[in-house]
């Protein structure tokens, strides 16, 4: 096994989620949020990660499916998360070195302070290295205890608190990196002497000091990283961080966006330089927008779209799974779905490609410098052939593909002055 490992704590059913979904499997920004973790856990250096799964196992292997470094352990009774752990030993095995240990319902978690917790624990020597944060509302975490010198003696859950240690706001945001193989002997002395009656991973730091062994715990943590979802307000929140750090991020890469409070993007989404974003823009699922392109208000890009350079699409214009080309203009109220789109096309105001029949979705292809007209309906598999022109309020009938540089009109669409061909 390749070092440093990282487990995942991910077999919870999250019931404070009122869900049928393992809590892990809930989306931030598109992406279930156990895909996060899992990412900062390879950032941070992890080189085999271990996802510990239970409740709807299946569902959880599949969405993290094709990840060669991801393996599974599986724990079959939530017993609480000391036993999680536990599970991991049988694929640790012959395992010496550090494991980072991590819960899946931090989506916020960053590689950088883990890889600082990582370099430390190596440093220091130290069986366990607990990664804290000093937050404003510690309300749901478990309280970091320290000696009057300052140092580290015990973690208490939330629900074992007196009232005096509610009161302290540095908080263990279960991030631990662990010494194997002396972290199975801590973990075989957890009892479930509890107010949740479980085996807490929370008293393992506090065996290792009782075994001699060195334990430090540092506040490398910002509040921000380790927002916890246990509940649907907490799913928001974290939604709300996430969203301003991706739009942050295309900011950073030359991206106009206008109003990020009232813009969505999708963190799937990729967005050329120099391209502006208008209010109530929606960028859903894998997106791919050019660079000097304008979106919005309004539009909503939908998964599996591309747009080349320059591309302008206004108020109420939805492309789902299309691509269209360089200089393509829909300035209003559209629908593209299954198209492409040729350079330069100007699709007008309230033009749509119908390409569902009610049994199956078609593809419409539009050519180069194609113009479509208002109210244009294009019913798919259809092709527009480039530059020809689609009057208003034409039907353009399934199959009947429109001759390059013609101009039809009419309901069912039918050429108006055949150009000659070229
Ligand atoms: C845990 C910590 C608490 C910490 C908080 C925030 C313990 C006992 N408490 O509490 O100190 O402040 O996280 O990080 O560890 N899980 C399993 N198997 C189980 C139980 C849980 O895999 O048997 C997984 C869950 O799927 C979840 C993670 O462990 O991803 C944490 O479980 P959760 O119930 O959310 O723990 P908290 O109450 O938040
Ligand atoms: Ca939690």
């Amino acid at each position: 096994m390749q070092g440093p490992v990282a487990i995942i704590l991910a077999a919870g059913h999250g019931k404070r989620m009122k869900s049928d979904k393992a809590k892990v499997l809930h989306e931030v920004c598109g992406r279930p949020m156990i895909r996060y973790v899992v990412e900062a856990a390879r950032g941070a250096g992890a080189k085999t990660i271990l996802v510990v799964v239970g409740y709807a196992a299946d569902q959880v292997r599949e969405a993290l499916a094709g990840e060669p470094d991801v393996l599974f352990a599986t724990q079959t009774r939530q017993l609480g998360t000391g036993d999680a752990v536990k599970s991991c030993r049988p694929l640790l095995e012959g395992y010496e070195g550090p494991a980072l240990v991590l819960v899946g319902d931090e989506p916020l978690l960053r590689p950088e302070p883990l890889a600082d917790l990582l370099d430390r624990q190596a440093t220091e020597g130290a069986a366990c290295l607990l990664g804290t944060a000093v937050v404003p509302d510690p309300m749901g975490f478990g309280r970091i205890l320290r000696d009057s010198a300052g140092r580290f003696l015990r973690i208490v859950e939330e629900r074992d608190c007196t009232p005096e240690e509610k009161l302290l706001r540095e908080v263990n945001p279960s991030c631990y990196v662990f010494e194997l193989p002396v972290l199975w002997e801590a973990l075989d002395k957890l009892d479930t002497g509890n107010a949740q009656g479980e085996y807490y991973l929370t008293d393992a730091p506090h065996w290792l000091q009782t075994f001699g062994r060195k334990v430090l715990a540092l506040a490398v943590l910002e509040p921000n990283d380790i927002l916890g979802v246990n509940a649907r307000q907490h799913l928001a929140q974290a939604n709300a961080v996430m969203q301003a750090r991706i739009q942050d991020h295309w900011m950073t890469e030359g991206v106009t966006i206008v109003d990020p409070r009232n813009t969505y993007v999708d963190g799937r989404a990729t967005i050329g330089r120099d391209t502006v974003i208008y209010p109530f823009s929606v960028l859903s699922g894998t997106v791919t927008v050019g660079a000097n392109c304008k979106i919005g208000p309004f539009t909503h890009l939908r998964d599996g779209t591309t747009l080349g350079d320059g591309v302008e699409l206004g108020a109420f214009v939805e492309v789902n799974r299309s691509r269209l080309e360089e200089g393509v203009i829909a300035r209003h109220l559209a629908y593209l779905g299954d198209a492409h789109v040729g350079p330069f096309a100007n699709i007008g105001a309230t033009a749509v490609t119908a390409n569902f029949d009610g049994r199956t979705k078609s593809p419409t292809e539009i050519g180069a410098r194609a113009q479509i007209g208002s109210g244009a309906i294009l019913i798919a598999p259809v092709e527009i052939g480039p530059g020809a022109t689609v009057g208003a309020n034409a039907v353009v009938a399934k199959g009947q593909d429109v001759a390059p540089n013609s101009t039809v009109v009419g309901v069912p669409a039918r050429p108006l002055i055949p150009k000659a061909n070229p």
